[in-house]
């Protein structure tokens, strides 16, 4: 299992000690949530801040936007040279269009869906993305409750995947902690987020993100 912390649930007043702790500690990417206060019913960062996350990360930045006009956050957000920049198929009426753009820029284009959209929505679109991630809380906070159903909708987009794009990664993104990792991993999850379980875990990072290798 690939492990990406969030940094929505670091300490934002040691933003650089907390981004360091997670990419020495073995994480495999560094989850940056962007919301807008639309899209979601939160605001976190901009360009600025995760800019300072990209000085101090050792590990590639996987960007999930909660946006409204994802083609003007993408445009922002490409020059920092994130491995992943992924957008919710609920607010986007063109997604190949937008696909293609984060490809032309020379990053990995990823889809989100919400936990009521269902994997069939974007059957058409599985060939032309790297990774598909499904979120098991309602966007927008850290620290939400997992969505057990998200399970079944894994393995149905697992089965998708493999009829249109075997090597598109499937991500679970909310609620994720050491209880739900097993089943995940059993649905064919390959790259889980986890905010509150890493930066909360009584014992450091380093075992938070040890205990999801699974
Ligand atoms: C929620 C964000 C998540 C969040 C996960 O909208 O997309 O990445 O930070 O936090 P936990 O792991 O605490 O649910
Ligand atoms: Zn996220």
């Amino acid at each position: 299992m690939l492990v990406a912390p969030s940094v929505l649930s670091a300490d934002f007043g040691n933003l650089q000690r907390d981004v360091e702790a997670i990419c020495e500690a073995g994480c495999d990417f560094v989850h940056v949530d962007v919301m807008d206060g639309h899209f979601v019913p939160n605001l976190t960062i901009g360009p600025v801040v995760v800019s300072a996350i990209a000085k101090c990360a050792t590990k590639p930045l996987d960007i999930h936007l909660m946006v409204e006009n994802n083609s003007f956050f993408v445009d922002l957000f490409a020059p920092l040279n994130p491995e992943y920049i992924s957008f919710h198929i609920e607010e986007e009426k063109h997604p190949h269009r937008l696909v293609q753009k984060i490809r032309s820029l020379g990053i990995k284009p990823a889809i989100v869906l919400n936990p009521h959209t269902p994997p069939e929505a974007i059957e058409f679109l599985l060939e032309d993305v790297d990774m598909v991630l499904l979120m098991s809380v309602n966007p927008g906070f850290g620290g939400q409750k997992f969505i057990t159903s998200v399970i079944e909708k894994a393995k149905r987009l697992k089965a998708l995947i493999n009829k249109r794009n075997p090597s598109c990664l499937i991500e679970v993104d909310g609620g994720v902690n050491d209880k739900n990792i097993k089943e995940l991993k059993e649905a064919g999850v390959d790259v889980v987020v986890a905010g509150s379980f890493v930066y909360k875990h009584p014992n450091g990072v380093k075992e938070a993100i040890s205990s999801l290798k699974v």
